[in-house]
């Protein structure tokens, strides 16, 4: 267990609702993908100090979105590449937050490398396979799942089975083999109707800017 972080839940509820005042949706989402993320690494029978890591870095991991302007995260469509270089930084911008906290050091690595592609093609810093943090190759799943699953105000969402087929496509290139397979075998990702509930039982119904190519690194 690390009581000392768990103590630190209340300190993170005030975090994202400084994010929400911002951006609503991505408050939203990443309650969402806390719960996915932590369901995932049961099912991959982690222990509880990576449970617990990777539902607090899920909570977390998209608050360098404070720091991208409102013009970017609310524009709806595709974005140009300068905006999207701006809209990447924030894995950046969030590690820089998180890190000024010594008790989240891990914490801060793992949103710093939420959006790394496991064939080396994301970003920050291009890593690639283990060399990825495991708990950030979690994220990148739950966070795409969510992102496609979610109706949006300008699209409905994907079903649950259908995002979930688009997710063991990119297995080995965008995401991470292991976390794959695992997650492609729980039942909560793979039926609508229980992926249906699980969402009226959170109380979310929507979320704003993500997308699942989104993590390809942009060059100059
Ligand atoms: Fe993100």
């Amino acid at each position: 267990m690390l009581p000392e972080i768990v103590k630190l839940h209340e300190l993170i509820d005030i975090v994202i609702t400084i994010l929400d005042a911002r951006d609503p949706y991505t408050q939203e989402h990443s309650f969402r993908v806390a719960e996915y993320s932590e369901l995932i690494s049961e099912n991959m029978g982690s222990d509880t100090d990576t449970h617990q890591r990777v539902h607090i870095a899920a909570h977390l991991h998209d608050i360098g979105k404070v720091g991208v302007s409102d013009y970017i995260l609310n524009k709806p469509g595709k974005l140009a590449k300068e905006e999207m270089k701006e809209m990447q930084s924030h894995s950046r911008i969030g590690y820089n937050i998180l890190k000024r906290i010594p008790m989240f050091q891990e914490i801060s690595r793992i949103v710093l490398h939420h959006h790394e592609r496991f064939d080396g093609g994301g970003y920050p810093k291009g890593l690639s396979g283990e060399a990825i943090p495991f708990e950030s190759r979690i994220i990148a799943v739950a966070d795409a799942f969510d992102a496609m699953t979610s109706d949006r105000p300008y699209r409905k969402g994907m079903p649950a089975e259908d995002a979930a087929d688009e997710i063991s496509r990119h297995s080995g290139a965008q995401f991470c083999p292991s976390v794959v397979s695992h997650f492609s075998n729980m039942p909560q990702f793979s039926h609508s109707n229980a992926l249906r509930t699980f969402h009226e039982n959170a109380l979310f119904s929507s979320v704003g800017h993500e997308y699942l190519m989104h993590s390809e690194m942009v060059h100059n």
